[in-house]
């Protein structure tokens, strides 16, 4: 039976990657694809979720969750990475979406009306799992597994200690931490060892045809962003090798450890701290992926997307 999952996006380039590998996948059920702001504005997620639903087509039409700003949030730029609009600037154009129910809500009741069947993959800022998580506080327990691309062992991508994601929320990212949720972290430094490189465009499905131009489009953007921005000649496609780790564990190494995120501190709010002493006072509360079959999780990848009906 295929496993149900929540997709929990802020589109974005490899979020889009990660959601049309998703959509094809006939191990996974997406029932809810819920947008997020992180790359994007919440207006701009929601509509970004919409665009590719209906670019992709796919054969099961998952519930789509409308994203609110944070609350307490950090905006940080991402439009020299993605884009004015997240996906490439290929102009975004949808039609407005005839209710409109929050990515929270949506969250809640999809894990309910499931308890302990629904696994989430979170691939943007944590805001709507924090608010499930506080709209009702039995859900944390009823998750069956939460993955999440997120943070950093080393180095971070938005500030020199923190990653995207949880610097644009940090306070949503330090409960759905500390939350009793069974937890896998996939993190910057893990990510980033998978690289996909020019010539590996030609395994995407066809040019001509509506999935094989967009998936065309928008990562040959990322390619001309990646080169102008971070110096790379490959791209970096995080959000996609995070689902990888959700269906294939195998490919990757992890240590249990006890994780927190930092949210006061004037140069390190935002980020990941782990307590790796050897006698950690902190107990363990998520599993974090350490290490990468890199070639192997890219090779998921261009199978996963090779495999999308082209339409
Ligand atoms: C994360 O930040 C975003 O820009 C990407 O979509 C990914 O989720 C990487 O730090
Ligand atoms: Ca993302």
């Amino acid at each position: 039976m295929a496993r149900k999952v929540i997709l929990d996006v802020d589109p974005g380039i490899d979020d889009a990657v990660a959601l049309a590998m998703a959509l094809f996948d006939p191990r996974l059920e997406v029932i809810a694809v819920t947008a997020t702001a992180g790359n994007v504005s919440a207006e701009q997620a929601t509509s970004n979720v919409q665009a590719i639903i209906e670019k992709l087509d796919p054969p099961r039409l998952p519930r789509i969750g409308a994203a609110r700003e944070p609350t307490g949030g950090r905006l940080a730029d991402a439009r020299h990475i993605h884009g004015n609009d997240g996906l490439g600037n290929i102009g975004v154009e949808v039609a407005e979406l005839h209710q409109r129910h929050p990515s929270d809500k949506v969250i809640v009741e999809e894990v309910r009306a499931a308890p302990d069947a629904v696994t989430i993959v979170a691939l943007g800022p944590l805001t709507n799992v924090a608010r499930a998580m506080a709209r009702d506080p039995e859900l944390a327990t009823m998750v069956g597994a939460l993955h999440m691309m997120g943070g950093a062992l080393g180095a971070g991508n938005v500030t020199p200690a923190a990653e995207f994601n949880i610097y644009c929320d940090p306070e949503s990212a330090q409960a759905v931490f500390r939350s009793p949720t069974t937890k896998t972290l996939v993190p910057l430094d893990v990510t980033s060892r998978v690289v996909m490189t020019y010539d590996q465009l030609d395994q995407l499905p066809g040019e001509l045809t509506a999935t094989g131009t967009f998936m065309r489009e928008i990562l040959a953007f990322a390619f001309r962003s990646h080169r102008n921005v971070l110096g790379l000649e490959g791209i970096h496609l995080h959000d996609a090798v995070a689902l990888v780790a959700a269906l294939h564990p195998e490919l990757f190494v992890t240590e249990e450890l006890a994780g927190d995120v930092e949210i006061g501190g004037e140069l390190s709010t935002g980020s990941t701290i782990f307590d790796r002493r050897p006698s950690p006072s902190w107990r363990p509360n998520m599993e974090v992926a350490v290490d990468v079959d890199a070639s192997a999780v890219m090779d998921c990848i261009l199978r996963g997307l090779s495999a999308i009906e082209m339409r």
